[in-house]
């Protein structure tokens, strides 16, 4: 959520911030600013430029002003949330001789306001962010890091930032409590970012900045100090992917791409785990005895990441007979949960770093139990903190409706009940042995069902002026529906809800009136003629069935309007393959809605705050 990025170096600052916040507008879009200072600036003036609307819009408003070369700058891509969205709460902000942007909330801004007008400060803007700007400033004689260092032991809540100060128009300083940070020098320079999107052209290599620790970038260096000034060495990571992973390719938009880089990224998760047909951590750092005296599992994770939660829940207890509970990571910590060195909770994470679901985390270390987290992004702050992690290999994932990653989740949450099973010996190994086997062939399943496209792009037309549909399924199914339901909803903003089939005639049946719109999926054997009960009840009822069933399946074809179907795989696994179908739906819905499928209304990727 916001995107934010620093550069000093030797090449112009102003083109780097504004590549940098391209790169980083799927962490926010409703405003963009920066701010430089130009070379030979008189009197140490600082330069902003900001504006409303799209990072474009920025770069536009630049280009006009013709601005002279600078050599080092800070920008940010906004997603408000104290203050509307205006030019005026624009970042960065400006007070004094301080210029910041910040990602994250200050939750006592109220309280260090009236003590700042106090002293006959006001802001101009609505902002916590410019409230911070000045407690900076008032903390401020000279030395900017006794500054932020005073500073920062009056803010409550979550930060990141990066601050100039006027009379350092070289250097850039940062800190962050909670949300990431990231940074690397450079032949180019130093450039620090919310995330290696921005970083990425200028190096594979980077490292975290450590919470509460301040960075001042030089255009030769970074020097890393903690709050009592000693200097510490961060810890250099590498990733493996590189500047086209971060751009279309091609595609109209990241979804569609993220979408087709499916099988790849299976593949990549699940190929290095299996040693022998066996599932195996080694590699990973997760030991066997994670799993030894388990009598419980917690999931907990946000929106996607929590359904596929609910997959891995069907399949670690159907295999070790321990009992998992998957809780919404926001909920998760007002609902005094149960724990104890027996349990295991598992904390699911594309980017790591989403505030409740690190919240959730830190209260399950807190109250002794073991933590596992699933996390796609490298050096995370729910993959430290966690006692281990089991990396999904997705690359970087940039639309905001996610797809690569949760498939992958999936994926990482079979291996985990898998390699639980083997452990517990609640299974022989050879049945292991076969869902192994089936799990290496998900990719190649994928990739098959990449190619039902052109059977969903009509079927999108005819959902284009729906206002509400429904997705049913039973088990599995009912799981995925969570999933499609989302998907369709945030990017199409069209109404929908996922209903567990069998409870549909317990109330919500009374909304299915002629032509509304049933998504009903019917892939799991054991339940698929109850299913077909349930498809019946709404049928009759005038709804327009869309279904998704194994192609083997005994479908009426007066049963459905449309009908997809999945190649054979075991039930367990058609998942994978219906996932794609539900993605497809959302996404050419939303297209042939005229929608910005990338980034739509109201959202951003990772969700810092609370
Ligand atoms: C939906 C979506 C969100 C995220 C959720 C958790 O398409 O992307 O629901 O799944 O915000 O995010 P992560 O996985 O980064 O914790």
């Amino acid at each position: 959520m916001c995107g934010i990025i620093g550069f000093t170096g030797n090449i112009e600052a102003k083109e780097v911030l504004l590549q940098g916040l391209t790169a980083l507008e799927y962490r926010g879009y409703d405003s963009a600013g920066i701010s430089f200072f130009p070379e030979n600036g008189s009197d140490h003036k600082v330069q902003t430029i900001k504006t409303v609307g799209k990072v474009s819009n920025l770069i536009d408003k630049v280009s006009s002003l013709s601005a002279g070369p600078s050599f080092c700058g800070i920008g940010h891509t906004r997603w408000a949330t104290h203050g509307g969205v205006s030019e005026t709460n624009c970042h960065p902000h400006h007070f004094g001789r301080v210029t910041l942007i910040h990602n994250g909330i200050i939750e006592n801004y109220k309280e260090l306001q009236e003590e700042l007008e106090g002293e006959g400060k006001y802001p101009v803007s609505q902002t916590d962010s410019e409230i911070a700007a000045m407690v900076i400033d008032s903390c401020y004689k000279n030395n900017p890091l006794k500054a932020i260092k005073r500073a920062v032991k009056k803010l409550q809540g979550a930060y990141a930032f990066c601050i100039m100060f006027d009379e350092y128009p070289e250097s850039i300083y940062a800190i962050r409590n909670g949300s990431p940070l990231v940074a690397t020098n450079t032949k180019e320079g130093s450039i620090i970012a919310s995330d290696m999107v921005a970083l990425i052209k200028y190096s594979k290599d980077y490292f975290v900045l450590p919470e509460h620790h301040i960075a001042h970038l030089t255009k030769d260096s970074i020097t890393i100090t903690d709050l009592e000034h000693n200097e510490v060495e961060p810890d250099m990571l590498h990733v493996s992917w590189d500047m086209a992973a971060a751009r279309k390719g091609g595609y109209e938009y990241f979804m569609l791409k993220e979408i087709h880089e499916q099988p790849e990224a299976l593949h990549n998760t699940i190929a290095p785990r299996i040693k022998n047909q066996l599932p195996d951590f080694t590699t990973d750092g997760i030991p066997d005895s994670l799993f030894n005296g388990l009598n419980r599992i917690i999931i907990t994770a946000c929106g996607t990441a929590m359904h596929a939660g609910l997959i891995g829940k069907n399949m670690i207890e159907q295999l070790t007979r321990v009992p998992v509970t998957v809780d919404i990571a926001s909920e998760f910590r007002y609902q005094d949960p149960i724990l104890d060195a027996n349990t295991l909770v598992i904390t699911i994470s594309q980017s790591g770093e989403t505030a409740d679901t690190l919240a959730a985390l830190r209260l399950a270390k807190e109250n002794g139990a073991r933590t596992l987290s699933v996390v796609n992004v490298k050096g995370s702050s729910i993959a430290r903190e966690s006692d281990y992690v089991l990396y999904t290999h997705a690359g970087p994932e940039i639309a905001v409706a996610s797809t690569k990653a949760y498939t992958v989740q999936l994926a990482a949450m079979y291996l985990v009940a898998f390699r639980f099973a083997l452990v517990k010996g609640s299974v022989s190994q050879d049945v292991i042995r076969n869902y192994i086997r089936e799990l290496e062939a998900v990719p190649e399943f994928v990739k098959t069902m990449l190619g039902c496209d052109r059977a969903i792009q009509p079927i999108s037309q005819k959902l284009l002026k729906t206002e509400s549909l429904f997705f049913i399924g039973r088990g599995l199914d009912h799981a995925l529906s969570c999933e499609g339901s989302i998907k369709l909803k945030e990017i199409s903003y069209i109404h929908s809800e996922a209903y567990a089939a069998g409870e549909l005639k317990h109330g919500t049946i009374s909304l299915i009136t002629d032509n509304v719109p049933v998504i009903a999926l019917a892939t799991q054997e054991k339940v698929f003629a109850k299913m077909i009960s349930n498809i019946r009840e709404v049928r009759s009822r005038g709804a327009m069935v869309i279904m998704i069933a194994n192609e083997d399946a005994q479908v009426d074809a007066a049963l459905c309007d449309h009908l997809i179907t999945l190649p054979p795989i075991d039930n367990a696994f058609a998942p994978f393959g219906a996932a794609v179908v539900l993605q497809y739906i959302a996404y050419y819905t939303a297209v042939a809605r005229g929608l910005n499928v990338d980034q739509p209304r109201n959202l951003a990727k990772s969700v810092t705050v609370e």
